[in-house]
């Protein structure tokens, strides 16, 4: 079965939005009978949390609602868990790096990886910026929740 977890800092900007729009378009495409889809922060500052509030708006203006997310530390078993374990950026892959046993690090990834022709690597931390910025996360993590359906439904 496949599973995808996504993880940014504090899960609740980034990779709550990733995984609205994966299941967004997992819902669209049905192509796939069994699909896990989680998401998880390298930090436990915000566990428990709903997504921050403007990630909410930026999401439901796109017909995305993540209100019932909440934020979670990532755990070792989650490594065993999932086939996919996709950084939002490289802080956050470094860190997945330290903690990850060594026989699961090929289940590491950037998630943009899976949008090529993009100029960035990263998805940037929206958190102390401005509205746009939840926009430009929405944009780019469309483009590679395609890019990352069709390889594991191709
Ligand atoms: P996220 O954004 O990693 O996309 O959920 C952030 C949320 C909170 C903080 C930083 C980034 N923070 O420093 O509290």
């Amino acid at each position: 079965m496949a599973s995808v977890l996504f993880v940014c800092l504090g899960n609740i900007c980034r990779s709550p939005t990733a995984e609205g729009v994966f299941r967004q378009v997992h819902e669209r495409e049905s192509l796939l009978q069994e699909l896990i889809i989680d998401s998880a922060g390298t930090g436990g500052w915000h566990v428990g949390k709903a997504p921050d509030p403007r990630a909410q708006e930026a999401a439901l203006k796109r017909g995305i609602d993540i209100s019932g997310q909440r934020s979670r530390q990532i755990q070792a078993s989650d490594f065993v868990r999932f086939e996919h374990v996709l950084a939002m950026d490289e802080n956050n892959l470094e860190e997945l790096r330290r903690l990850c046993p060594s026989s699961e690090h090929g289940k590491l990834r950037l998630f943009l990886d899976f949008a090529p022709g993009l100029t960035t690597r990263s998805v940037p931390d929206p958190y102390y910026g401005g509205a746009d910025g939840f926009d430009t996360v929405l944009d780019l993590v469309r483009k590679a929740s395609e890019g990352l359906y069709q390889v594991l439904s191709g």
